[in-house]
């Protein structure tokens, strides 16, 4: 695992910015793998601008979502779609049949999930993975527990994560109790992987992903068995390293 700490949240989403830009110069039809939450916001904003500038190009991108609600439609201020549009698609050149975002409202779910995991590897997989991880160490919505899944498929969520999700809700009872995520296996066949986290809320989850066991209790524990996995810490995630 590589690991930069930065000074503030500013810092960690230019140094991301520049890591994701980087990728897509080398290969303009990178393949990369997208996070919501609001770690990657600022993220999201200067890749805009990079775009808009013309330093990056999204023309060949394209872009496979790690997760969605269930029961949410993409037009929902919450959903993930909505989050997407908002923070990047809306402001890049990236073409809309490149994008790929798990569809929590599908009918045949099960159907869907396969059909995601086989979009991924007929794109030929992810090139940069992009995570953000929650207070209680998941990544997508892979949440802790006795065991862990390959492919993309349905989750209950934790109380931890309906809880820490429910500031974007006007109450914890309408956060969506399930969700679409993509697997453990999905995110580890990705050739580069990028974590980002940010402030104190986030240091026990960082400290146990980095030197803690690897366990199915903190998925994002199994980061330290990828060949490529960078880490962009601010001071305070970073505080119990
Ligand atoms: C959600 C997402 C994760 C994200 C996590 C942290 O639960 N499914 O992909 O990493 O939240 O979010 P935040 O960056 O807002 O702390």
């Amino acid at each position: 695992m590589k690991i930069i700490v930065v000074e503030d949240y500013e810092q960690l989403s230019a140094k991301a910015a520049q890591f994701v830009a980087a990728q897509v110069i080398l290969k303009s039809h990178a393949v990369l793998g997208l996070a919501t939450g609001s770690t990657p916001e600022g993220m999201y904003r200067r890749l805009a601008q990079l775009n808009r500038e013309g330093t990056v190009d999204f023309s060949g991108v394209i872009t496979f979502n790690l997760d969605e609600y269930c029961g949410l439609p993409p037009s929902h201020p919450q959903s993930y779609h909505y989050y997407m549009n908002h923070h990047l698609f809306n402001h890049v050149n990236v073409r809309p049949e490149n994008i790929h975002i798990p569809a929590g409202d599908a009918a045949d779910i099960a159907a869907f999930c396969r059909e995601y995991d086989q979009a991924i590897a007929a794109a030929g997989g992810i090139d940069l993975q992009i995570l953000g991880i929650g207070v209680n160490g998941h990544i997508g919505f892979n949440e802790p527990g006795n065991c862990l899944h390959a492919g993309t498929h349905v989750v209950d969520l934790a109380a931890e994560t309906i809880e820490a999700n429910s500031r974007f809700f006007a109450s914890p009872d309408e956060v969506p109790r399930q969700a679409v995520t993509m697997g453990m296996g999905s995110i580890m066949r990705a050739k580069r992987i990028l974590l980002l986290a940010s402030g104190k809320s986030k240091a026990e989850a960082i400290k146990e992903t980095v030197s803690g066991k690897v366990t199915t209790a903190v998925p994002a524990s199994f980061l330290q068995l990828h060949r490529k996995a960078t880490l962009i810490l601010d001071k305070e995630a970073a505080s119990l390293l």
